[in-house]
């Protein structure tokens, strides 16, 4: 995803600049170009050398150095630059970015820079709070930059409050959604993940052996492509994906209100949650009854998302689902497809090793009314970027 973009990031005096070396190190295992450049002040908190060893490429700090690859270094990087991160931004540094000045060689090449632009504000809480601060940070939005939401936690300074620069794991994020294609923006996607639980009593349940994996996996890729996304999210131990606004489920009727509540607006649909197709059917907080020495669980059915969806299909919307098959994979998968009238499904063998519940990879074959392709076995976020592929060819 990173492979050849040119990332620079600008660093400035603030006590976070340390973390910086991490994230320019995971940017080199990604194979990026990447450079930094930074204030004066900061080379107080860390050396140029660290970043310049990291990232096999001269740090700069001073703009009238003239041991530069080019004449005029600001504009030349400025033009090369895919992204421009500054990350830790220190308050004089936002300031001087929201009017223009540049008086130094990180400010100069922000202002000459044309990329998409990120800027991780981080300092103290009063700081932060500061309404100049805040106006600053908001023109920084008007003028079309990324500002990143600091976290809050215990400050450097000994405070506790907004301030604090996020993990160099969650600045990565920001700039792979930078360099993502965004043949996704203006449209609303929901995904549903995870799996459901059907309360049996207070202490057990039905459930499935679904981890959520693929659902997540196409959260995340629609949210890199630009997409809005809802993110109906049943039971899974994974984190909810950056940039999606989740929504978080219990059982399979939860799952179908807040479907129900938010599909209309939605272009495109995909069901990837395994919903229990059956509930106990009672539902007061009373034990299971035991019968003949054996459990005694009354079942009713569950509400089929999938058909409610198909059946009610706004006009232009893309509904996606999929079908785990142990056997007759192509037939069954195709079936489901037709009594569902639903756009596309996306089938997998349970029996194919790499394919289905739990792991990494997955074996698809994606089935429409005309025609279907299986896809080879790929990490889980590849299957789910090439699903996006063919749905965005299907509409
Ligand atoms: C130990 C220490 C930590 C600091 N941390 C921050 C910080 O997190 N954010 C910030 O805006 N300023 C911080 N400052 C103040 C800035 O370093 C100071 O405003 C400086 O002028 C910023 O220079 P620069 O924006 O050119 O890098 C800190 C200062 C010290 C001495």
């Amino acid at each position: 995803m990173l492979k050849g973009k040119h990332i620079v990031l600008g660093v400035t005096g603030s006590i976070a600049a340390y973390k910086i070396a991490n994230l320019a190190s995971m940017l080199v295992k990604e194979k990026a170009d990447v450079t930094v450049i930074m204030t004066r002040n900061a080379t107080n908190f860390i050396n140029p050398i660290t970043f310049e060893t990291l990232t096999g490429n001269k740090c700069l700090v001073d703009t009238f150095d003239r041991n530069f690859k080019y004449s005029v270094e600001h504009v030349s990087l400025a033009k090369q630059a895919d992204v421009f991160l500054i990350a830790p931004a220190s308050a004089n540094v936002i300031a001087k970015a929201a009017n223009g000045i540049a008086d130094d060689m990180l400010t100069t090449t922000f202002l000459a820079a044309k990329c998409p632009k990120i800027v991780s504000p981080a300092m103290n809480t009063n700081m932060y709070e500061n309404p100049i601060v805040q106006d600053n940070l908001e023109k920084l939005r008007h003028y079309g930059m990324e500002v990143i939401a600091p976290a809050s936690g215990y400050l450097a300074c000994g405070d506790t409050g907004a301030g604090k620069m996020p993990e160099p794991e969650i600045l990565l994020e920001y700039i792979k959604k930078a360099v993502y294609p965004k043949d996704l923006l203006g449209k609303k996607v929901l995904v549903t993940a995870g799996a459901t639980q059907e309360k049996m009593d207070p202490v057990r349940y039905i459930t499935n052996h679904s981890t959520g994996k693929m659902g997540y996996a196409l959260a995340k890729v629609c949210a890199l492509r630009g997409a809005e996304v809802t993110l109906v999210s049943a039971q899974t131990a994974l984190q909810t994906p950056l940039f999606v606004k989740m929504v978080p489920v219990i059982s399979a009727l939860d799952m179908f209100e807040a479907v129900k509540e938010c599909y209309e607006k939605q272009d495109i649909v995909i069901k990837a949650a395994a919903v229990a197709d059956y509930r106990p059917k009672f539902i007061s907080d009373e034990k299971i009854k035991k019968k003949d020495g054996g459990l005694s669980l009354e079942l009713e059915r569950t509400d089929d998302i999938l058909a409610y969806l198909g059946e009610h299909k706004t006009e232009n919307q893309f509904i996606c689902g999929f079908s785990m098959e142990t056997s007759n994979m192509i037939a069954n998968s195709r079936s489901k497809l037709e009594r569902k009238k639903i756009n596309m499904i996306v089938a997998n063998n349970l029996k194919q090793e790499g394919a289905g519940f739990g792991g990494n990879t997955n074996i698809v074959t994606l089935i429409t009314k005309d025609w279907q392709i299986e896809l080879p076995k790929m990490s889980k976020f590849d299957t789910a970027s090439a699903i996006v592929d063919e749905i965005l060819k299907q509409m």
